[in-house]
């Protein structure tokens, strides 16, 4: 079964990127795509909506990579490092957001993160943080816009939490463009051109 048609497509900074709508529902098509630890994984979500959200993404992904490498998706051996992070054991990098019934994945040669979420998304809590403050006001970006920029960092950083405390912007290259430290790690992140009613971003390692 080919791949159905991406809600928006892109390439930035030497990633390749697909955002779908995740559907209502998912039966034996997609499971059938994912590993063994993924169905059981997702056989043992108690919210139902979260099994959707995890299956289509993952079905998603490895149908993605799949016409990369040019084999079955099921077979793509991709397993949670210690940080929780999914890395491919081959050494493809890929990294996934899903936020609002939609997916971001990216893929490329580098160690990337992404971060899709919904526009409308409250952001008092997210402003309060000290990177998101300095990204906003620095780079002439929403809150929300910020956020992204920060998450993706500190995802293609792969460290949740942790990272994200520990970034500082280093320069604004160009609107949407900027570059982050974390000790003497650079990180890259820009902000997508997704439609209206997301934002994104994806950030690689340097
Ligand atoms: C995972 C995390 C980085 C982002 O989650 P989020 O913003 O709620 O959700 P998103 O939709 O943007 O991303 C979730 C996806 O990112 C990926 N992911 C999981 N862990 C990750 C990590 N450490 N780094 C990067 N990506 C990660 C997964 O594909 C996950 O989707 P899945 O559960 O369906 O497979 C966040 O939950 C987090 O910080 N977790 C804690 C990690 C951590 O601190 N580990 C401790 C060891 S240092």
């Amino acid at each position: 079964m080919p791949t159905p048609l991406p809600l928006w497509r892109g390439r930035c900074l030497d990633v390749e990127l697909r955002c779908w709508r995740l559907p209502d529902a998912v039966g034996d098509v997609e499971r059938d795509l994912l590993s063994q630890d993924e169905r059981e994984r997702a056989a043992g979500f108690k919210l139902e909506r979260r099994r959707v959200e995890y299956v289509a993404s993952r079905a998603y992904l490895r149908r993605a990579l799949a016409d990369v490498l040019g084999v079955v998706p099921w077979s793509i051996p991709i397993s949670p490092d210690d940080a929780g992070k999914p890395q491919h054991a081959g050494g493809m990098q890929f990294n996934l957001s899903h936020s609002a019934n939609a997916v971001l994945i990216g893929w490329g040669a580098r160690p990337l993160g992404v971060d899709l979420e919904a526009s409308q998304r409250k952001t008092e809590h997210v402003a309060r943080m000290r990177i998101v403050a300095e990204v906003r006001d620095a780079a002439s970006v929403s809150a929300i816009g910020a956020f992204t920029l920060a998450e993706a960092a500190s995802k293609a950083i792969g460290r949740g939490l942790v990272a994200v405390r520990g970034l500082r912007l280093e320069k604004v290259v160009r609107q949407g463009e900027i570059e982050f430290l974390s000790g003497t790690q650079r990180i890259r992140a820009n902000v997508l051109a997704v439609p209206d009613s997301y934002v994104a971003a994806v950030a690689v390692l340097d």
